[in-house]
């Protein structure tokens, strides 16, 4: 009876091992570069990290190559190496502060497209054995409505559009929230007003945007935050420092802390759908049927 009990327990214990732990996947695109998508998505992945989140930020913008710029780190090798085996995804992962996680972009993220059955098996893998436990995973992709930006953007659970209030920006990010609802299924956009004098000249910009989302588009907009325009945030990026480690108090900072606490308590999806392999599968589905489309 006792070998039984300690037979079941050990089995129960397996299984709770084994089983693929739900993680929030979070996209941060824009329609333009420059508007401060990789701001955001340090700044948010580090406010995540000191409130105690295991957070895994995954730089996915190969021209601008800059997570690691922004936080002083430096990568040595990227995914590429996973995927043609000479390294762990442990390996590649450098620590940012308060215990942050950084996979650094790598071409080998473009290459997703051409992996063949035994690298695509190898990378899941690489990412169903990691070791470090994931609740968030931030992923900072590049501007526009390119193949890779699209193929992260609709692999995540959350698409965060970072805005500012300029003709451009709020033109192309229309344009890519339709192109990613018609052609991506994606229906529900999380919305920042950066760089805005104050919280009411953001809420009038993402009036601007929700008044021709909502005549042309079947979506769901939300505003997720505004950001000011901040000089603190400058100083920052000068010294390769997260404004919320480096100047906490600064509005800037404190706008973007109020922020994780909202994305914190977005509900995380429990079913099968929700785990980091999945996501790495749907990446690569992704890439792989729009390379077919071309
Ligand atoms: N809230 C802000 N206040 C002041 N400057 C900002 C703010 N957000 C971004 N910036 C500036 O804009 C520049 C571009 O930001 P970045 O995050 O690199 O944009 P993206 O990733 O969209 O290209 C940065 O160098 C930063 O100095
Ligand atoms: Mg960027």
């Amino acid at each position: 009876m006792l070998t039984k009990a300690h037979n079941m327990d050990q089995a129960a214990g397996l299984r709770r091992l084994t089983r693929p732990r739900p993680v929030k996947v979070i996209a941060v695109t824009s329609g333009k570069g420059g508007v401060g998508k990789t701001n955001v998505s340090v700044n948010l992945s580090v406010a995540l990290a000191q409130s105690g989140r295991d957070v895994l930020l995954m730089d996915a913008d190969l021209g601008l190559a800059n997570v690691d710029v922004l936080l002083g780190l430096r990568a040595r090798h990227n995914l590429a190496d996973v995927v043609d085996g000479s390294r762990s995804l442990e390996e590649i992962i450098i620590s940012g502060p308060a215990g942050l996680k950084v996979i650094p972009a790598s071409s080998g993220v473009q290459g997703m497209a051409e992996l063949n059955a035994l690298e695509h098996a190898g990378l899941i893998r690489a990412f169903s054995e990691l070791s470090h436990h994931i609740d968030i995973l931030v992923i900072d992709t590049a501007a526009g409505i390119a193949d890779n930006v699209t193929t992260f953007t609709r692999a995540a659970q959350e698409v965060v559009v970072v805005v500012c209030d300029e003709p451009t920006s709020i033109t192309d990010a229309y344009a890519l929230i339709k192109v990613l609802n018609k052609d991506h299924g994606v229906y529900r956009f999380r919305v920042v007003c950066n760089m805005v004098q104050g919280v009411q000249e953001g809420r009038e910009l993402f009036g601007k945007i929700l008044a021709v989302t909502d005549r042309y588009l079947e979506v769901q907009l939300d505003l997720l935050g505004v950001v000011p325009f901040d000089e603190y945030l400058r100083k920052a990026v000068q010294k390769q420092r997260a404004v919320v480690e480096a100047y906490p108090r600064s509005k800037a900072a404190l706008a973007l802390k109020s922020m994780s606490q909202k994305v914190d308590k977005w509900p995380v999806q429990g079913n099968p759908g929700g785990h980091v392999e999945f996501f790495v599968e749907r990446l690569i589905q992704a890439s792989q049927e729009m390379e077919a489309t071309l």
